[in-house]
């Protein structure tokens, strides 16, 4: 012991924590990634040092990852037009403005950390009901599927994506958009989940600097693309885009699917919640940075994609498996080409790393109220990186890689996310009744978690009634397996058959140790 708190993201042990404080100032609070945020009274003040523009950069640089350079392709198959993929695109935007907008009332009102699971217990289980058999199950139910799939899941799709582009470098023949066998990319995705969650568990310094070089390059390459795609669209090159609403789809359960797609570009809107504790003048500064950030990047995705189709066909994106590639081909012959993978393997391997970086910090939260095996919570003895998490979420991306495509991936995903989303925004009007006297420094007006939650709710469920698929019965089938493991082991207290053993070998195996659980 002795050891109390971890490095990065999962910095937090809520109220009378101890952190090491030089560690958690210098390294992940400060870092632009999902950092933690200190409970109530925590002993900690953490400087104010995020300003309005370092808020902006902070959610334009987690949510462009991956999504605008595999989403095109899905989200036109699906409404089948040119018109409606681009309504598409701009409405995902606005939604997740919507939802960032409800999530700065929840970040600024429930001062706990992790996140929805935070919020659940709060909304759904206030105070002695939090003891009830009911009460910490949405709670438990969004720890053990984050924890299971959404963080992994989204480790792989971001991996796989870098690696569909990588690969193709080292494609033998003349065209680089020919198809590179699918156990390459497999591998090399592989590869990059492993090199991620070294870096990570090596050091929070190291992941912090990956992730601010990575930034950089992603927000160059997309510039290369608007300004590319203006120049042509300048030439007169809008014959793509001439075709506008021309086969348009009519399927309500298409166009929530062609939302899933959008909706992992947009996907991290919510990380500004996690460093509420770190902004200057939060109250005002946190709608702020949500007002300008989310419109920028619809913005940057408008453009991307208009660009896309100012110098190719709709039929010629869809039969592209890297839009991006294609692109610089178009613009810039080889060279071009080469250039577009190295800004897409950067920025998503950026996001990969982000997306790393903050699994630790949830498993801390779940396994402090007994949601978790404590082993999961445990940080290494020396570089306070929470590993036992790391390594665990990797090992499930790479079983998530090995039979998966990006596509069936993304949309399970955002099926599963946005019914956690749904939750929150549900949680958020419970408490405008069950809290009504409680400090709002930003009130969100009502309408709009209402508007979110009534969306979340057609998302979850169109794409069932209307095109159901075996993706949507596993993702749901997997939440209620939940409970099975609920009531033994978290209501009654059960422990698992072996766990203290396997505890101490993994302690001795990693060198990993408890951080210091003070009573609530
Ligand atoms: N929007 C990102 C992308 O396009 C994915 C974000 C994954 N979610 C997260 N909370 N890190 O790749």
């Amino acid at each position: 012991r002795g050891h109390e708190g971890v490095g990065g993201g999962a910095s937090v042990r809520g109220r009378g924590s101890g952190l090491p404080r030089a560690e958690s100032q210098a390294e992940g609070k400060s870092s632009g990634l999902e950092g933690g945020k200190p409970g109530a009274d925590d002993p900690i003040n953490l400087e104010r040092r995020v300003g309005l523009l370092s808020g902006v950069a902070l959610i334009v640089g987690t949510m462009i990852g991956s999504g605008i350079f595999v989403s095109p392709k899905g989200l036109l198959e699906r409404t089948g037009s040119v018109g409606l993929s681009l309504v598409v695109w701009a409405a995902c935007g606005g939604l997740s403005l919507l939802g960032a907008l409800s999530y700065a009332e929840l970040g600024t009102l429930v001062d706990a950390s992790g996140g929805e699971y935070a919020y659940f217990l709060q909304g759904f289980a206030p105070g002695e009901k939090r003891r009830l058999w009911w009460g910490p199950i949405p709670s438990f139910l969004f720890a053990w599927v984050s924890l299971f799939l959404l963080k992994p899941s989204s480790l792989a799709i971001i991996c796989l994506t870098c690696s569909e582009y990588f690969v193709r470098i080292f494609n033998a023949g003349s065209s680089i958009n020919c198809l590179p066998p699918d156990l390459a990319i497999k591998l090399f995705a592989a590869f990059v989940i492993i090199l991620i969650t070294f870096i990570n568990s090596y050091s929070v310094n190291l992941a912090t600097r990956v992730q601010n070089v990575f930034t950089a390059a992603k927000l160059v390459a997309i510039l290369i693309i608007v300004v590319g795609g203006m120049v042509k669209l300048g030439q007169g090159n809008t014959q793509y885009l001439a075709t506008g609403f021309q086969g348009s789809t009519k399927s309500f359960g298409d166009i929530a699917t062609a939302f899933y797609s959008g909706l992992w570009a947009y996907d991290g809107w919510n990380n500004l919640n996690y460093v509420t504790e770190e902004l200057k003048k939060p109250y005002t500064n946190l709608p702020r940075a949500i007002i300008i950030g989310l419109p920028l990047v619809t913005i940057c995705y408008l453009l991307v994609n208009i660009s896309y189709l100012a110098v190719m066909s709709q039929d010629e994106l869809l039969a592209s498996e890297t839009v991006a590639v294609f692109f610089g081909g178009q613009l810039f012959g080889r060279a071009g080409e080469i250039i577009m993978i190295f800004a897409v393997v950067m920025s998503t391997f950026g996001a990969a790393n982000g997306s790393s970086f903050t699994s630790g910090r949830l498993c801390f939260v779940a396994a402090r109220e007994g949601h978790m095996v404590d082993v999961l919570s445990y940080v290494h003895a020396k570089k306070l990186t929470p590993s036992p998490a790391l390594l665990f979420n990797a090992a499930i991306a790479l079983i998530m890689v090995i039979p998966s495509d990006i596509g069936s991936l993304i949309d399970f995903f955002s099926f599963t996310a946005w019914i956690f989303y749904g939750g929150a925004m549900a949680a958020l009007i419970i408490m405008r009744f069950t809290m009504k006297d409680a400090p709002r420094p930003y009130k969100v007006p009502i309408a709009i978690p209402v508007l979110v939650l009534i969306i979340s709710v057609y998302l979850v469920v169109g794409p069932i009634i209307d095109s159901p698929k075996i993706e949507y019965l596993y993702a749901s089938l997997f939440i209620i397996a939940g409970l099975f493991f609920y009531f033994p082991f978290v209501y009654m207290k059960k422990s698992i058959p072996g766990m203290g053993h396997m505890t101490t070998i993994l302690q001795l195996l990693l060198q990993v140790v408890p951080t210091d659980v003070m009573p609530d």
